[in-house]
C-alpha cells in the first residue's frame, strides 16, 4: 500500500486524530496518553504502533517508559497529514476534554520535576548532584581564561598545571623535588601536553626569566617555603608588567601535626602577613579573602590572595 493511503487509513480513526493532536504540544508516555484519553493501554499502544508505521509519530525509550511525539523528521507530505489530523481533531467532541486533561498532566509533570529541587533548596551546594563537580566547574572557568604564559610554583605533579596547559599558551611548572618533577614530566608527556614544561628549582628563586610570565600561581606551596616573603618577591620579578599573582594557601591554623603529616613548614598564614608580603613585593590591587572552609576537623581554611604588577 502506498504511503499516502497508509497515512489516510491511519488518520481515518478519530482516536488516532486525538492522539496526534495531543502530541502537538509535547511528547507523552503511553501512561500519560491513557490518563488523558481514558482509553486502555493496549488500545493506545495499537494506535501508536499504526501511527509510527506511517512515520506520523516517533518514540524514544527512557528506562521502562516509552515517550511518543510527532515525527520531527517527517517529509512535507506527512507534515501536511499531521496538520490535517490536528485540524480534524479539533472538531471532535472529545477535544476540549483532552486538552484540559493534557494541561493537568503536563502541569503535574513540571511540578514533579520541581519537587526534588524544592526539597534541596538551601542545601544545594552540599548535596550530591550528578555531573556537578569542582573539576567540571574548573574546566568551565578555564574557557574564560585568555591564552597566558603561566608559572606554577611548587607545582607538585602538576594537577593544576595540567588543567591550565589545556587552555594557556605555556605553563612552566616549578618544583624542588627531583622525583616529583620527573613524575610530572612523564605524565605531561603521556597526556600530550607539549606546552607544559617542568623545571626543577626553588620557588624563592625560580628558574624563570625576569618579566616573562603573565601569571604566577602558588597553590598550597608558600607554606613550604623557608622564606615566603622572598618567594612572593621572586614571583614579582618573573612577572611581566600587568601580570598577576594568585596565591592559594592555608589560613593560620593550630593543627600542629601538619608538619609531620604533610611536611608543612608554616602553619598557614594570617591574612595580614600575606597582605604585607604581597604589598612589600610591589603588587597593587591586592585582594585577600578566605574562599573555603573544610567540613571535617581541623577545619582548614583556604585563603586566596591576588595582586597585580605595575
Ligand atoms: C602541597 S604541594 C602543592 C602542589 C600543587 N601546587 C597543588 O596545589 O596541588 C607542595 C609542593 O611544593 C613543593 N615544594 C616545597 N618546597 C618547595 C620549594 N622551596 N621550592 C619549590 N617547590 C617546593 C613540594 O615538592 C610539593 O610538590
Amino acid at each position: 500500500m502506498s504511503t499516502t493511503l497508509k497515512s489516510l487509513r491511519a488518520l481515518s480513526d478519530p482516536t488516532r486524530l486525538r492522539i496526534v493532536a495531543l502530541l502537538e504540544r509535547d511528547e507523552l508516555s503511553v501512561n500519560e496518553l491513557q490518563e488523558i484519553t481514558r482509553l486502555g493501554q493496549s488500545r493506545i499502544s495499537t494506535h501508536l504502533g499504526l501511527l509510527a508505521d506511517c512515520a506520523l509519530v516517533q518514540s524514544r525509550r527512557d528506562g521502562k517508559r516509552t515517550f511518543y511525539k510527532l515525527n520531527e523528521h517527517a517529509e512535507a507530505a506527512t507534515r501536511e497529514f499531521i496538520q490535517l489530523a490536528i485540524r480534524g481533531a479539533k472538531e471532535l467532541p472529545e477535544h476540549s476534554g483532552d486538552q484540559i486533561n493534557l494541561k493537568r498532566v503536563l502541569t503535574r509533570r513540571r511540578e514533579q520535576a520541581q519537587v526534588y529541587f524544592n526539597q534541596i533548596a538551601g542545601r544545594f551546594d552540599r548535596v550530591y548532584g550528578p555531573g556537578r563537580s569542582w573539576q567540571a566547574f574548573g574546566h568551565l572557568l578555564l574557557r574564560i581564561l585568555p591564552s597566558l604564559v603561566v608559572a606554577d610554583l611548587g607545582a607538585g605533579e602538576g594537577l593544576l598545571s595540567e588543567l591550565l596547559a589545556r587552555r594557556c599558551k605555556k605553563v612552566i611548572a616549578v618544583d624542588n623535588s627531583e622525583k616529583i618533577v620527573a613524575f610530572g614530566k612523564a605524565k605531561a608527556k603521556r597526556n600530550g601536553l607539549k606546552n607544559l614544561e617542568f623545571r626543577q628549582g626553588d620557588l624563592q628563586n625560580p628558574p624563570i626569566d625576569a618579566n616573562s610570565v603573565d601569571l604566577v600561581i602558588l597553590s598550597q606551596a608558600l607554606h613550604h617555603a623557608e622564606n615566603p616573603a622572598a618567594a612572593i618577591a621572586a614571583a614579582h620579578t618573573i612577572l611581566k608588567s600587568g601580570g598577576q599573582i594568585l596565591i592559594l594557601d592555608l589560613l593560620k591554623h593550630n593543627f600542629e601535626r601538619a608538619h609531620e603529616l604533610y611536611g608543612d613548614r608554616w602553619p598557614g598564614f594570617p591574612e595580614s602577613d600575606l597582605h604585607r608580603w604581597v604589598e612589600n613585593a610591589g603588587f597593587k590591587k591586592i585582594e585577600i579573602s578566605v574562599v573555603a572552609r573544610e567540613e571535617q576537623p581541623p577545619h582548614f581554611q583556604t585563603i586566596l590572595a591576588s595582586g597585580e604588577k605595575h
